[in-house]
């Protein structure tokens, strides 16, 4: 039988760099109180949420990923030329035709690149890593650029007042690459489809979703998955520095922490708590707290950082990774 050549891949891979951006306009639970039946103090307690970013008009997903991109190669200390494949995690573009990957790594200088849209909803960002690590360890492809960018204020109605308090813009990236020690660990990844009717786009236009469900899920099968992540690492949950949960709501984050804390997680494990000043951005949420946690001085350069993302699919995806 004829042998087909294998691409030369890598024993190990990192995250080499990471950047974020997100819209200058800060919206305010009180700015919101101002047009939907809601309260600072019912958002504050519920969600955790103390303000969030909204883009302008005319700011697109895809302008805050070239921002967000552009900022990760800076921080690898990496030109574009040197980035041959751009994964763009995203759940809200309006055109599929064509995807935003390819506008996106031309505009940030990424010559000729793989360039792919992922949707796995607010897991995405985990999903696209996972594919970037494993793309560049069988080596198709040399250093990968992931970016998790939404504008998710244009597919929530403005007067919905169980989303529209709830979820906002921004984008956040990360440099995948080659290294000598393993530095992203195995994904765990998966779905339930059976449940997909609890979040969706009703009539093709604005995000459903049944919260108290959701709620239920994220808070009782997420850690679990979080904890077979860390076991495929060869991981336990005592060598978890940072934990860093898709910010869908600051009572999910807390939960499970307390949950990773019952089976071993240290107390003095930071936990991400983006959500409080940003909102759920969905595929963006892991990358920009993390970059967030680093400006604040909260993470450091090899720490052990365990994300875990999840929402609609129902869709969930964790891995390991040590901080660049
Ligand atoms: O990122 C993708 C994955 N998504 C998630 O993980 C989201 C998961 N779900 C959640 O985070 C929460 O379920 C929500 C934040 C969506 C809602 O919070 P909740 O604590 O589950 O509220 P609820 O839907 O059970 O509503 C409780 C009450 C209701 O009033 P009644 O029926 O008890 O009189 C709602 O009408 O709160 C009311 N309510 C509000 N009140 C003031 C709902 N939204 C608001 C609001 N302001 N914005």
């Amino acid at each position: 039988m004829t042998a087909l050549r294998l691409a030369d891949g890598v024993r190990a891979t990192r995250i080499l760099g990471i950047g974020s951006t997100q819209p200058e306009r800060v919206v305010t639970n009180d700015d919101l109180s101002r047009t939907m039946d809601t309260t600072d103090q019912w958002i504050r307690e519920r969600v955790g949420i103390v303000e969030r970013r909204f883009a302008d008009k005319d700011e697109s997903a895809e302008d805050m990923a070239v921002i967000a991109g552009s900022k990760a190669l800076a921080d690898a200390g990496l030109a574009p030329t040197d980035v041959d494949t751009v994964i763009l995690a995203n759940c809200t573009s309006t055109v599929p035709i064509p995807n935003g990957a390819a506008p996106v790594a031309d505009r940030i200088g990424v010559k000729a690149a793989g360039a792919f849209d992922l949707n796995a909803a607010c897991a995405g960002f985990c999903y696209s890593l996972g594919v970037a690590s494993d793309l560049v360890r069988a080596g198709s492809a040399g250093r990968v650029l992931v970016i998790g960018a939404e504008k998710l204020t244009d597919v929530v109605d403005p007067v919905d007042r169980a989303n529209a308090i709830i979820f906002a813009d921004g984008a956040g990236a990360a440099v995948v690459g080659p290294a000598d020690e393993p530095g992203i660990g195995p994904v765990v990844w998966g779905s339930a489809g059976d449940m997909v009717d609890l979040i969706y786009m009703r009539d093709e236009r604005y995000i459903y979703q049944e919260g108290q469900s959701v709620f239920r899920w994220a808070t009782t099968q997420i850690a679990p998955i979080a904890i077979r992540a860390l076991d495929a690492a060869g991981l336990q949950p005592s060598d978890v520095d940072v934990l860093v949960p898709h910010q869908a709501n600051l009572r999910i984050v807390e939960a499970i922490a307390k949950r990773l804390r019952a089976k071993g997680a240290r107390e003095d494990m930071v936990v991400a708590d983006d959500i409080v000043h940003s909102g759920n951005t969905s595929s963006a949420s892991i990358p920009m707290a993390l970059d967030h946690m680093r400006a604040a001085g909260r993470v450091h350069s090899g720490d052990v950082a365990l994300l875990i993302g999840f929402g609609a699919g129902l869709s969930y995806a964790g891995q390991v990774v040590i901080c660049p």
